[in-house]
């Protein structure tokens, strides 16, 4: 065994995993979508590590704003002014066009979750917070207990003040439903919700949270008019919308945030991963104008050493100007068509494809036993004869890396992806997907 990795099972523990059976590929260099492990085998990073190597890997303005900033003044407490600072709050909120609205930094997603919660409960002076199942927000305390999927079972019973409710999900709905068209998708879930707010008492509710895409559980891309529909019941209840831009933000859909595509806006917006494309770690919470106003006379109750960190901030302001040079949204008009029609393509193509869902280059792949049924190729928060992990094994071993979630395969590759680089790998994907049909 290698030693690095052999040292890396010994002294590290690893995320979400049983650490003996561990074998984590040890790398050695990366380079824009690529990266190699020790042996020198190549492997195109078709998930974008964890949909946040947004530029790829080794953007040189990104690195040479952090050596400028470690050089300059790599800490100063989060109290002080700095043009890093200010530069970074005022490029994301520029980006957001939330007119008179504030960040607060934090160090990544779930923070900026955990210190939403608490500006929103500060703010409207209500405790209990919504979010929808099958979402994910993160794995610590509190933004663990907004997480709706198995992986807050972790956090459980946690504190009080959280409740789930069920967002759509056409392809899974409840089979009596027989939508016809999107309207009746985004009707039906909004009456379950406005009922549930009903239900739960709206003047104990300070927010409804939703990532503005579910993304690692499936690229869950909602109607319009279901945001829409959140935006009014927030606005008839007085209750803030909360928008998760975490992993769906900073022009993973083709415009610098998810929300934008569907017409609202939200009054707080949490964000990390991309901000930085994970050169080092920044996350935060931008607050709309009245809620940033609040805090002129009442005391913040949120704090980090590290909010604001001189380093993520100076990456910040980097990453958003590379995004913007780079004309990543231009580039993402075709990449994101070309990424389209590949994987519409699949659902005619593979018995094991029930569903694709996609937008920008941020997709997934549905996997089922039979297209009928709908049944899907591992039950809900299982995969008992480790089918998922074959088949992720089976991309790996060919240099396609990506990571899968239930039955789904994430599809994400850095924004800066070929046309070419991105045929070359789906044609993977394609073969894979045969070996899949042959499977089930
Ligand atoms: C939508 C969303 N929110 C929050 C988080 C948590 O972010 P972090 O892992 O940086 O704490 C994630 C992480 O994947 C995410 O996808």
């Amino acid at each position: 065994m290698s030693a690095i990795r052999e040292k890396s099972l010994k002294y590290n523990i690893h995320s979400w995993s049983a650490q003996g059976a561990l074998k984590p590929i040890v790398v050695t260099k990366a380079e824009g979508i690529y990266f190699w492990d020790e042996d020198g085998k190549r492997y195109a990073d078709m998930s974008s590590q964890l949909v946040n190597s947004n530029l790829g890997h080794g953007n040189k303005a990104i690195i040479d704003a952090i050596c400028e900033q470690a050089q300059k003044i790599p800490f100063m407490g989060p109290g002080f002014a700095m043009d890093c600072r200010s530069d970074a709050a005022e490029a994301v909120v520029e980006l957001t066009g939330l007119k008179g609205a504030k960040v607060f930094f934090t160090n990544a997603g779930a923070e900026a979750n955990e210190n939403a919660i608490k500006i929103a409960r500060q703010f409207t002076g209500k405790q209990k917070v919504f979010s929808q199942y099958r979402c994910y927000h993160g794995s610590s305390a509190g933004a663990g207990m907004l997480t709706g999927e198995p992986r807050h079972f972790f956090n459980e019973p946690g504190g009080p003040g959280f409740v789930k409710y069920d967002g759509p999900y056409a392809y899974r709905a409840p089979k009596a439903c027989n939508f016809e068209n999107e309207d009746d998708v985004a009707d039906f879930y909004l009456e379950l919700l406005e009922n549930q707010i009903l239900y739960e008492g709206p003047e104990n509710i300070a927010g409804i949270w939703l990532e503005s895409i579910v993304g690692s559980n499936g690229i869950l891309i909602a109607p319009v008019k279901w945001y829409k529909g959140v935006r009014e019941l927030c606005n008839k209840y007085g209750i803030l919308m909360v928008a998760d831009e975490v992993m769906a933000g900073w022009y993973r859909t083709g415009k610098p945030f998810a929300f934008m595509n569907f017409d609202y806006q939200p009054d707080i917006i949490t964000f990390a991963k991309g901000v930085t494309c994970g050169y080092v770690p920044l996350g935060g919470v931008v607050v709309k104008e009245e809620i940033a106003k609040f805090f002129d006379d009442t005391a913040l109750g949120c704090g980090l050493t590290y909010s604001a960190h001189p380093m993520g901030c100076a990456a910040a302001v980097a990453t958003i100007k590379e995004y913007k040079d780079q004309d990543i949204e231009g580039k993402m008009a075709v990449t994101g068509k070309v990424l389209a029609d590949i994987l519409d393509g699949y659902v005619d193509a593979h018995p094991c494809v029930g569903e694709v869902r996609h937008i920008g280059l941020f997709s997934a792949i549905e996997l089922v036993k039979d297209k009928e049924t709908r049944e899907p190729i591992v039950p809900f928060g299982k995969d008992p004869e480790g089918l998922m992990k074959k088949i992720l094994g089976m991309l790996v071993a060919e240099g396609f890396w990506t990571y899968t979630h239930e039955n789904m395969i994430i599809v994400a590759p850095p924004l800066i992806i070929t046309e070419e680089e991105l045929r070359e790998q789906m044609a993977i994907m394609d073969k894979v997907l045969d070996s899949v049909d042959k499977m089930i």
